[in-house]
């Protein structure tokens, strides 16, 4: 293990040991879901050396361990993104420490525009898929050498979302009357929101919804070998034309956030006890 992943274990090993098998990420306006973790440690970002702070409003800052369903969760409550100014080693970092901590099943959540014009904003999608341009472009967070004792230097992502845990999803809103859409995530690096032509020409790449983070973590869990499940809480719908009033703005997905949290929360639970 490399020395700064060593560092960050020896601090949160100085709070618990737990070994978790199951990791969270809660995205902007998401991070709820670990205050209701049974006896829960938190471990304040700042405190964990490596660590990326989280700076944007809606992300709380602190690593929670405690149960969730009976399983032993380690919750991100918040994560940190590349237009930060990190680089993706750094917004990676959390995923490896995750590992190294003993999770091999990792469910994100993240806040997206909703591109396929059937979404509308309080909706979840559950991530079939995604179109990362960021890595297109170039960014990766597995540039440069590669750690051969974590996985293989050319990791596959047509499994990226566990077609087991998708279907177990799908049973569980289908079971608790919540329509859960499934569709395709395009990781675009922001801080900008789409302009009304990129919408247009996200859908016809065959995006369903847009964000600013998930898949380099995504990228850095299946080279781990991690099962993944990832959500995204439809916030608000993108706006097509430039001829309206209406700007997309973050207060708007934080606020349409909290119509979605319990929505996922019981997505998670219930997933978490089936499995
Ligand atoms: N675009 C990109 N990222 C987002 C959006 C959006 O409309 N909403 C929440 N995150």
């Amino acid at each position: 293990m490399q020395e700064i992943y060593k560092k960050a274990i020896d601090v949160i090993r100085q709070y618990t040991d737990k070994t978790p098998e199951i990791g969270l990420v809660l995205g902007s306006g998401l991070g709820k879901l670990a205050d209701t973790l049974e006896n829960r440690v938190a471990i304040a970002y700042d405190k964990i050396p490596g660590w990326p702070q989280s700076t944007v409003a809606g992300h709380s800052g602190q690593l929670v361990i405690g149960e969730l369903e009976g399983k032993i969760v380690v919750a991100q409550q918040g994560r940190a993104h590349f237009y930060e100014g990190y680089d993706l080693k750094q917004v990676t970092f959390p995923i490896r420490i995750m590992y190294y901590l003993g999770v091999r099943t990792l469910i994100l959540t993240n806040a997206a525009g909703g591109l396929n014009v059937n979404y509308s904003a309080g909706d979840v999608m559950l991530l079939q898929d995604h179109i990362n341009f960021v890595g297109m472009a170039g960014f990766s967070p597995l540039r440069g050498p590669n750690d051969d004792e974590i996985g293989p230097r050319f990791p596959g992502m047509v499994q990226s979302y566990d077609r087991e845990l998708r279907a177990i999803a799908r049973d569980v809103a289908r079971e608790n009357n919540i329509t859960l859409r499934e569709g395709v995530y395009v990781c675009l690096a922001g801080p900008t929101f789409e302009t009304p032509a990129e919408v247009r020409m996200l859908r016809i790449l065959g995006a369903d919804a847009a964000g600013m983070s998930t898949a380099h973590e995504v990228v850095v869990a299946r080279h781990a070998g991690m099962r993944v499940m990832a959500c995204s809480g439809i916030t608000n719908v993108a706006i097509d034309s430039p001829d309206v009033e209406f700007e997309t703005n973050h207060e708007e997905v934080l606020e349409t956030g909290k119509v979605i949290v319990p929505k996922l929360e019981t997505i998670i639970r219930g997933v978490l006890q089936k499995i």
